[in-house]
């Protein structure tokens, strides 16, 4: 019998989140209900000995912090999420990393996401089993699978880049070891095309793997936004955030929006632009100073 996470929550009693999700981590299954009314019931796996043996509180976190997204059709993603749902256009592909018993994946892929959850071999078998016991109804605009990949393995990232493009890539409780930030980096970085965002949701247990984020972030990515969840569900207590990674734009992508401006614009469009454009270069002049303060 699968232990309801919203009924744990939001149960009469003295016990703060900590020790509730700490309930939820030993039941053998946990329930979770999706804004749109879809159950999901994830099997979860003591015995492996990775630690995706459990759903960890972070993806709680996640899906409910997406879903709010979506349903308010708030900023890009939520609002090609809604426009998918309502059909008038395309599902947002996401690719969760290190998915564990898939919790998240799953829960986004009932609420009309096109999903690709993601592990190691060892934590396969029940990521595998849990995607296979949640079919989506036939009703659901969403889709779901399940493939190997080892952060730095280039034959699994390959495999996986072939399956994209995507364009939301997810993870929670990701950063918990310094030696994996590196090749976690790469990974997401090689999935990702230059219009993708990456959400990581992010609890510190360890202080050096964090110090490493944040120190090696800038080197792969141009956006490295902590975004603030202080406030939503149990953020606060667990002191939770979320890290948020954006790409370069490549070259040719850079000539292509400079045509597009140029065949655009008026002399006084164009003058804005200049302002913005000064605007941005002091921004990220600021960003880099504050990133060389970390680095030191
Ligand atoms: C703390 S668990 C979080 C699991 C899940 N995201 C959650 O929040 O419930 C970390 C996950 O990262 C996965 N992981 C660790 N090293 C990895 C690697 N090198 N490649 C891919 N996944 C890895 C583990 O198998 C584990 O499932």
């Amino acid at each position: 019998m699968a232990l309801c996470f919203h009924s744990v929550m939001s149960a009469a009693g003295d016990e703060d989140a900590a020790s509730r999700l700490f309930e939820l981590a030993n039941a053998p299954a946990v329930a979770f209900r999706t804004a749109g009314g879809a159950e999901v019931s994830i099997r979860q796996d003591p015995a492996n000995s990775t630690t995706g043996g459990c759903v960890w509180e972070t993806a709680y976190l996640l899906a409910q912090w997406v879903e709010r997204e979506i349903e308010s059709g708030r900023g890009r993603w939520g609002r090609r999420w809604k426009a998918h749902l309502c059909g008038t256009g395309p599902a947002v592909r996401c690719l969760e990393v290190g998915a564990g018993c898939g919790l998240l994946g799953v829960a986004l892929a009932h609420a009309g996401g096109d999903v690709t959850l993601t592990e190691t071999a060892d934590a396969m078998r029940n990521l595998e089993w849990n995607v296979e016991h949640n079919p989506l109804p036939p009703t659901c605009r969403g889709s779901v699978a399940a493939r190997r990949l080892h952060w730095g393995d280039p034959a699994d990232i390959q495999a996986a880049v072939s399956n994209g493009p995507f364009d939301l890539l997810l993870g929670t409780d990701v950063i918990y070891c310094a030696s994996l930030v590196e090749p976690l980096l790469q990974t997401l970085q090689q999935c990702m095309h230059t219009h993708s965002t990456c959400w990581l949701c992010c609890q510190v247990r360890c202080p050096d793997s964090h110090e490493a984020m944040m120190r090696l972030a800038p080197k792969y990515f141009r956006t490295v936004n902590t975004r603030d969840l202080s406030g939503f569900m149990y953020a606060e207590e667990l002191e939770c955030f979320l890290l948020e990674l954006r790409l370069p734009l490549n070259a040719v992508e850079k000539g292509v929006d400079a045509v597009r401006e140029k065949k655009r614009s008026s002399p006084r469009e164009k003058a804005e632009q200049r302002g913005r454009a000064r605007k941005r270069t002091r921004r990220e002049d600021g960003k880099e100073a504050a990133w060389g303060a970390i680095k030191t």
